[in-house]
């Protein structure tokens, strides 16, 4: 794709000059401050399932994307994460692949493809697709073959147990309604290892036809055009296929246990020099082990691998509990920038697919609210240092729609796990209560284009039914207030563009032990920024270093219309200003 040339593109070049430094995608460079324009892009993650529908079938698609990529654009975002569009019978909402080289009949044809990729790079925005090679789909033709006879040629495509040699060691699975990831069956009378549903088995990467077939589907949509992966469980595909026995409760630690496999980084370095270093792309894996190394093993510049990872540490503080430490959030986010300060690169965001919405997870849904909470945690993801990436929604203030009835729910993982606590008897009352805070559903419903009925986003009867609150909170409705959420996050996309400190800027924490603001600079050359976001829905007074002094500091952007002349911080209030002395 042609490069655009941004104000950011601008500074950083004179930059570039200046110091003699050449770089365009760092791979082979280490530290965090080179350039390259994977850290620079804004993402905007999309699902395609619940974006827009062109044709009334109440899924969205291809087209309804094409039909709405001037309003993407609008947004600021240098590139589109599509959850996957190939060829699937959705058992997991097409993470379950039966045809990697088609798209979803649902979703378009080829066609609609290239049209969507024409039309985005015509826009200077980038696509980046899904990548999900831990496992297949069980329609796959591999799998259909590898399970039709133990000689097949396939067979050795997937992870097999001969059923004579008794049960294999127990593995536990994400979506199994028994949570086993052994499925027996019969026509071989073996068990096939799943780590997700039944109807995602998993890939052999031990075979070297297995991993060269991945190469293969990788350059099939590169030579399409597209500009990178995420790469969908990734730190799962390198397994100890010795099957060992995992201690007692390890079904609580799985990214330990699971994650990081043998070999992993030998396939990924294979990855690399067959495929990703032939591509000017970004490379993102989901999850990044269990450990700071893990990470750094995987993006270290050095290495030749991926460019960036998302680690879940910061997802899992509080574990979905509304009332999460922000000390403990602090903390989490603090140490993974520290931990990437000099070289590797990570990504910074708040809420996705598998996530609940994050202005009902992070700050508060309730009316009065959700103006100035979604405008503060859109604040900290365009703030920090990291890939930012802004989930489809979040920039109108989206919000779980917390369903009463297991019917409503479309999720896999909360419908197995429903049937199997009332299999076993549990409390399914308790736990419909706990999905209204954490089901995926949650962050899949569709997205809210006006008040017509089913928000525009169908004619139809839409897949996941549409938020009510639809009437009053749509697109088009916050189009034309100045002072609307969706205003605000182009107002941040554009100075995270025209700032480079926001981008390559050093982080430094500040009034560490407040519980309830979180106050922070980004520093780089001879610019310095400091952010103010109070977590809580009271007012909150924030502490500052002597060295730094508000009165002289220029205001650069705030989600409120003023601010008191105090150092106390308005409910959900996020400042950001520019501390950089002026002339004196
Ligand atoms: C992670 C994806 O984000 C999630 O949606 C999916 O269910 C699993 N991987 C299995 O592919």
């Amino acid at each position: 794709m042609p490069p655009r040339i941004t104000p950011l593109a601008i500074a950083t070049g004179i930059l570039f000059l200046l110091t003699a430094c050449v770089s365009d995608n760092s791979r082979t460079s280490g530290s965090a401050a080179d350039h390259a324009w994977w850290k620079e892009t804004i993402v905007y993650q999309l699902y395609p399932r619940s974006f827009k529908d062109s044709d009334g079938d109440g899924i969205g698609d291809l087209k309804g994307i094409i039909s709405k990529l001037d309003y993407i654009k609008s947004l600021g975002v240098d590139a589109v994460w599509l959850n996957p569009i190939y060829a699937s019978p959705n058992d997991d909402n097409g993470y379950d692949i039966s045809d990697y080289r088609n798209i979803m009949k649902d979703f378009g044809t080829m066609a609609d493809f290239d049209t969507l990729l024409k039309e985005m790079h015509a826009r200077h925005i980038r696509l980046i697709m899904d990548l999900v090679v831990n496992h297949t789909s069980d329609e796959h033709s591999w799998f259909q073959q590898s399970r039709s006879s133990r000689n097949s040629p396939y067979r050795n495509y997937y992870h097999w147990w001969n059923a004579e040699r008794g049960k294999p060691t127990p593995r536990w699975s994400f979506f199994d309604v028994n949570s086993d990831a052994w499925k027996y069956d019969s026509a071989t009378n073996a068990y096939y290892l799943h780590y997700f549903s039944r109807k995602q088995p998993d890939l052999n990467w031990e075979n070297p036809q297995v991993r060269k077939e991945v190469y293969d589907i990788m350059k099939f949509w590169l030579d399409k055009g597209i500009d990178g992966f995420r790469m969908d469980a990734f730190q799962f595909v390198a397994k100890d296929t010795t099957w060992p026995t995992f201690p007692p409760g390890y079904d609580k630690n799985i990214i330990k246990y699971y994650g990081m496999g043998p070999h992993l980084h030998d396939y990924l370095q294979e990855m690399n020099k067959e495929v990703i270093g032939k591509y000017d792309i970004m490379t993102v894996a989901e999850g990044a082990g269990s450990t700071l190394d893990d990470a750094m093993s995987l993006v270290d510049p050095a290495r030749h691998e991926l460019n960036m990872a998302y680690h879940f540490e910061g997802m899992d503080v509080g574990s979905h509990d509304s009332a999460y430490d922000l000390l403990d959030f602090k903390r989490v986010y603090t140490k993974w920038d520290s931990a990437f300060a000099q070289k590797g690169w990570v990504s910074i965001f708040l809420g996705n697919h598998d996530q609940p919405r994050m202005l009902s997870h992070w700050a508060s849904d309730e009316p009065q609210y959700r103006d100035a909470a979604s405008k503060m945690l859109n604040t900290f993801i365009l703030t920090m240092r990291g890939t930012p990436y802004c989930y489809y929604g979040d920039e109108l203030g989206m919000s779980n729609i917390k369903f009463d009835n297991i019917h409503d729910y479309r999720d896999i993982a909360t419908i197995n796990k429903y049937l199997e606590l009332k299999h076993n008897g549990g409390d399914t009352a308790a736990f419909i209560q706990s999905q209204k805070r954490s089901s995926r559903d949650n962050g899949r419903t569709p997205f809210q284009w006006d008040a017509t009925p089913n928000a525009g986003f169908t004619t139809g009867t839409p897949w996941l039914k549409v938020n009510p609150n639809y009437t009053t909170l749509n697109q088009q409705a916050q189009a034309q207030e100045p002072s609307s959420i969706l205003n605000y996050f182009k107002k941040l996309t554009q100075l995270r563009h025209t700032t480079p400190a926001l981008t390559y800027g050093a982080y430094t924490l500040i009034d560490p032990s407040n519980p309830n603001v979180y106050a922070y600079t980004r520093q780089y050359e001879n610019k310095t920024y400091l952010i103010l976001l109070n977590f809580k829905s009271h007012p909150s007074p924030i502490f500052l270093p002597t060295s730094i002094d508000l009165t002289t500091a220029t205001p650069v952007l705030s989600n409120y219309p003023t601010h008191p002349p105090t150092t106390t911080l308005q409910p959900y209030e996020a400042l950001i200003y520019d501390l950089t002395p002026t002339n004196p």
